[in-house]
């Protein structure tokens, strides 16, 4: 397993032990957040842990399923005790990027309905200043063009996310704008430029949402709190 997959595991694997019997949490999406709900089926198997979760994807409500963790909406159920999910970028003060899975939407609806919103990440996903990481943007398919021009005059050059087949196509049915700003100076300035914006349905970026993050770098692992 190289380093990386190790502090994924490690992190992941943490923020599970965080859940607790009855608790109804929301699950995130990607390759962190599975060692969160592997480590979860397991306590489930083991220990009877009853533990009810939204999931952020249809992934991740595949995987969640098949771990034997019983699943529920936001529909049935608007609060959660706890979100756990991945981060492409993690500043210091707990703002985030999000979105390179494509889930973002489903992502921010959930960790915006739990009490605590803890993320998990392997040590790189951690930086000074977001902005590196390209910044996933969900548009509507309408016009999507139209609206391109619109994002790229908030100083980026965005791309749709392709696939061999074609456009992504998220599980709205959305398509993803990958925005490349350098440095990202004023997150919380360009989230509000960016939803203004008509075909903008939501941006990875996460602010002031997360309580805490657990960070590994394949041997330990620390929480940060935000
Ligand atoms: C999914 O849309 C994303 O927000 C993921 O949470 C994020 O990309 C982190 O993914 P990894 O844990 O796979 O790096």
């Amino acid at each position: 397993m190289s380093g990386n997959t190790l502090a994924k595991q490690l992190a992941g694997a943490r923020a599970a032990e965080l859940v607790q019997d009855g608790m109804v949490i929301g699950l995130g999406t990607g390759s962190t957040a599975l060692w969160t709900i592997r480590r979860l089926g397991e306590r489930v198997r083991q220990e009877g842990l009853r533990v009810t979760a939204v999931p952020t994807s249809e992934e991740t409500r595949v995987i969640a399923a098949k771990e034997g963790i019983l699943l529920t909406t936001l529909d049935d159920v608007p609060q959660l005790d706890l979100a756990i999910d991945g981060a492409d970028e993690v500043d210091r003060g707990g703002c985030l990027i999000k979105g390179g899975g494509g889930a973002l939407l489903r992502e921010k609806l959930v960790a915006s309905a739990a009490r605590e919103f803890v993320v998990v990440a392997d040590e790189t996903k951690l930086v000074a200043t977001l902005g590196r990481f390209a910044l996933p943007v969900e548009i509507v398919p309408f016009a999507w063009t139209f609206t391109a021009r619109r994002v790229a005059a908030t100083g980026c050059s965005p791309r749709r996310r392709e696939t061999m087949d074609g456009a992504f196509v998220t599980d709205n049915g959305n398509y993803i704008l990958d925005c490349d700003y350098g440095v990202i100076a004023e997150p919380a300035k360009l989230h509000a430029e960016l939803k203004l914006l008509p075909g903008v349905v939501e941006t990875g970026l996460f602010i002031d949402m997360a309580a805490a993050a657990i960070v590994s770098d394949g041997k330990t692992s620390d929480r940060i709190e935000f």
